[in-house]
């Protein structure tokens, strides 16, 4: 018989037999650790972090079972604050950062009941909107537009190699240094400049894109090259990167809204670029929004090209 462990319920009344069962929260996150080693239809979009170190963040993690296998999803929400404050300071946004889906189960019910368990329970905890980025090559979307998610823009991927463009990476194919950039010190990012990069962060980012402190601080103390541009002593931009397979992947690149368009960007994508080349990498990639044509038309004047499928932006408003 089939049983989805009792402890909420969605409010909805839907349709569906299974969106009446009640539903397990597991927050010790062990069913979503052997759905992660084990379940065929997984959405994983972990950022650059394994699941292990999602695990201390606070978040919400619903996973159910019945006879036919397990499903989980793992909500986190972008101020993540202090472990269990979330709901209590309520507020912003949230992404779905992880599903899986038994490879036994059939998705629709047990998607329907988790997804609809996060909204509720995302609701009464004051979140904004849930957000997600999606690249299930289709197993996902159709549950996902069922439940009242939106596409609302796409994340691509860029790459610049460093193979063909050897003898340029130093010196780097960038444009010229505008007189205002001149005064810019390139420096690695300290951990006393935590703060500062923030402040950078949620003026330079809208929601959902912005890090909350916490998740910035394991930005800065992560990342294989972390710089921040200054202007006298005061941050104006930063930028993380992280090396992997020989690889770079640019995380962050932002600079200060009274700074931009001075040239702080170009110098700061000239900088990182060259600190991956000292580290040997082959070849460096970076994701943009499609909407972001600030961002993309200095990737592409720096020899970025279009690299993969894009990504869709899925966003269900809350509030
Ligand atoms: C993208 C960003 C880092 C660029 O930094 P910046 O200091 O403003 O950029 P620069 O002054 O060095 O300009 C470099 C190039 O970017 C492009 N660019 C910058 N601002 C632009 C704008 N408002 N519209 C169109 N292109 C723009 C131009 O190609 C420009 O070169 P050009 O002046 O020779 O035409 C900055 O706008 C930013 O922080 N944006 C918000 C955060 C973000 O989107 N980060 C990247 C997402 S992954």
């Amino acid at each position: 018989m089939a049983r989805w462990v009792a402890r909420g319920r969605s409010e909805r009344t839907a349709p569906v037999a299974e969106a009446s069962r009640a539903l397990d929260l597991d927050r010790s996150l062990s069913v979503i650790r052997a759905l992660d080693r084990r379940a065929g239809r997984q959405l994983d979009r972990l950022d650059h972090w394994p699941l292990a170190q999602w695990s201390g963040a606070p978040g919400l993690r619903f996973a159910g079972n019945d006879d036919a296998g397990w499903a989980g999803v793992l909500v986190v929400p972008v101020d993540t604050g202090g472990p269990g404050e979330w709901l209590s300071r309520g507020g912003g946004p949230a992404w779905v950062r992880w599903i899986g889906v038994d490879d036994r189960a059939p998705v629709g019910p047990r998607l329907r009941v988790l997804l609809r368990a996060a909204d509720r329970v995302a609701r009464e905890g004051g979140l904004t909107g849930l957000w997600l980025l999606c690249d299930s090559g289709g197993w996902l979307d159709p549950y996902l537009l069922d439940e009242g998610y939106r596409a609302v823009d796409e994340v691509i991927t860029l790459e610049r190699s460093l193979r063909r463009a050897r003898s340029e990476a130093f010196a780097g194919n960038f444009g010229p240094i505008t007189p205002e950039a001149k005064r810019i010190c390139l420096r690695p990012a300290l951990f006393q400049d935590v703060g500062a990069v923030v402040t950078v962060d949620s003026r330079a980012f809208q929601d959902p894109w912005r890090y909350a402190p916490a998740t910035m601080a394991r930005e800065l103390s992560a990342a294989s090259v972390a710089r921040v541009a200054l202007d006298g002593d005061r941050v104006v931009g930063y930028t993380t990167a992280v090396v992997r397979d020989g690889g770079g992947h640019i995380n962050r690149i932002a600079v200060d809204t009274v700074a931009q368009g001075r040239g702080v960007g170009r110098a700061l994508l000239a900088d990182i670029n060259g600190q991956l080349a000292l580290r040997g990498v082959t070849r460096i990639t970076l994701n943009t929004q499609r909407s972001n044509v600030a961002s993309q038309r200095l990737y592409r004047s720096a020899g970025f090209r279009v690299l993969d499928p894009p990504l869709k932006v899925y966003h269900l408003p809350l509030a």
